[in-house]
């Protein structure tokens, strides 16, 4: 798609995304938004004009702080949330979710995993039932073929002897034992799209690393379109293709993992990057270290008019206290909401008028 801003410049949505390289097209949000009222005719805009892809094989990361809404835009790709505009593309199709029974068609194709797996499994039902049940539901297999597809799932998440813990319950598992089996049963659907929403983040330090190589390890092997929400940038840099920076319902940056961490061009992301405990040191952030920037909560809220950072931005001018930035191309695989990237990154800006990508 090609369309120019108001200023002639060309607009963000001419930016290719790296995850492409991976594989095809599997869902796209397009010009996604959702607004919350929250009563005395106040609104919130807790999605705004929200658009990427994602891509078979690939992982793209949505990064950004408590309440910048990272979880919403997972709701409205899962079909759970219902969009106050934009739509959502499935293989190149508008997703249909308005019938029960196009919502599980949606479904088999697009599951969400949560942070929490206490919260999302069922503390009367055991793993066994967890998984039968959408065995049944998206593959229609009964009886032996169920069991037979219910062992594999166990182990295609590495909770062998798979027997061990058919007949176990929520309550007897570990953290990461649980996250497995939400894990295994987001699989059962067969789904091409898996969005995990943080989930390693309420995991034991310990074992986050391993969680992250076991989903990127499913990734490969189904060819899986993988969104990774996170808080935290450094893991956003290790696991994923793309990240792509939300502050306050909108997307401020976009481009491929590790340049866009090396080399942040947005001020938000290079507070994001500068927080984190040691960017450099990817593994730091997961084995533990300081909570990174995104976990704490902002001494100051977003700005209601202009520019959504301005009121924490140490660049921030008249102009950016007025007008909201349009997200626009930086280079042919990043792009950047801010006014003043001329001073905030100048050296990115100088090497893509120069050719560079
Ligand atoms: N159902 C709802 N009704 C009203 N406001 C909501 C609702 N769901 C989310 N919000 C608000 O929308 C904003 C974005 O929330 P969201 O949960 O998407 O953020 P998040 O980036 O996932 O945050 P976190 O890192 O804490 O999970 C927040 O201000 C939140 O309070
Ligand atoms: S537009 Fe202005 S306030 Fe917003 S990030 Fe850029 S410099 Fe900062
Ligand atoms: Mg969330």
């Amino acid at each position: 798609m090609s369309s120019v801003d108001g200023s002639g410049q060309p607009r963000a949505d001419e930016v290719t995304s790296v995850a492409a390289e991976r594989g095809p097209l599997a869902v796209e949000a397009v010009s996604l938004s959702r607004d919350f009222r929250l009563g005395r005719g106040h609104v919130l805009h807790a999605v705004r004009e929200v658009s990427f892809g994602l891509y078979r094989g690939a992982v793209v990361a949505l990064v950004g702080e408590s309440g910048s809404g990272k979880s919403t835009a997972a709701r409205l790709l899962a079909g759970q949330e219902r969009p106050t505009a934009g739509s959502i593309r499935l293989d190149g199709v508008p997703a249909e979710v308005s019938s029960r029974r196009a919502f599980r068609q949606y479904k088999s194709e697009v599951q969400l995993v949560f942070q929490d797996p206490f919260s999302s499994l069922n503390p009367v039902h055991t793993v066994r039932y967890h998984l039968e049940r959408p065995v049944q539901l998206h593959q229609g297999k009964r009886g032996d073929e169920a069991a037979r597809e219910v062992t594999a799932l166990l182990e295609q998440v590495r909770l062998t002897p798979a027997k061990q813990f058919l007949h176990k319950f929520p309550h007897e598992l570990s953290g990461g034992q649980r996250q497995r089996v939400s894990f295994a049963r987001a699989l059962a659907a067969r789904p091409s799209v898996l969005l995990a929403d943080e989930p390693v983040s309420m995991l034991d330090v310990s074992i986050r690393l391993e969680m992250l190589g076991l989903l990127d390890d499913l990734r490969r092997r189904f060819q899986l379109a993988l969104l990774y929400i996170t808080h935290d940038i450094a893991s956003a840099r290790y696991f994923a293709d793309e990240v792509l920076v939300m502050y306050s319902g909108e997307i401020v940056e976009r481009g491929p993992a590790e340049e866009l961490t090396q080399r942040p061009a947005h001020p938000y992301t290079q507070l994001l990057v500068a927080s984190a405990p040691d960017p450099d040191n990817l593994g730091s952030a997961l084995r533990g270290g300081t909570a990174p920037a995104g976990r704490q909560p902002a001494a100051t809220g977003p700005a209601t008019q202009g520019c959504p950072f301005s009121t924490r931005c140490p660049l921030a001018d008249d102009r950016c206290r007025a007008e909201d930035p349009p997200l626009r191309r930086v280079s042919a695989v990043r792009a950047a909401a801010c006014w003043r990237l001329d001073v905030a990154a100048p050296g990115i800006l100088a090497q893509s008028q120069g050719g560079g990508t």
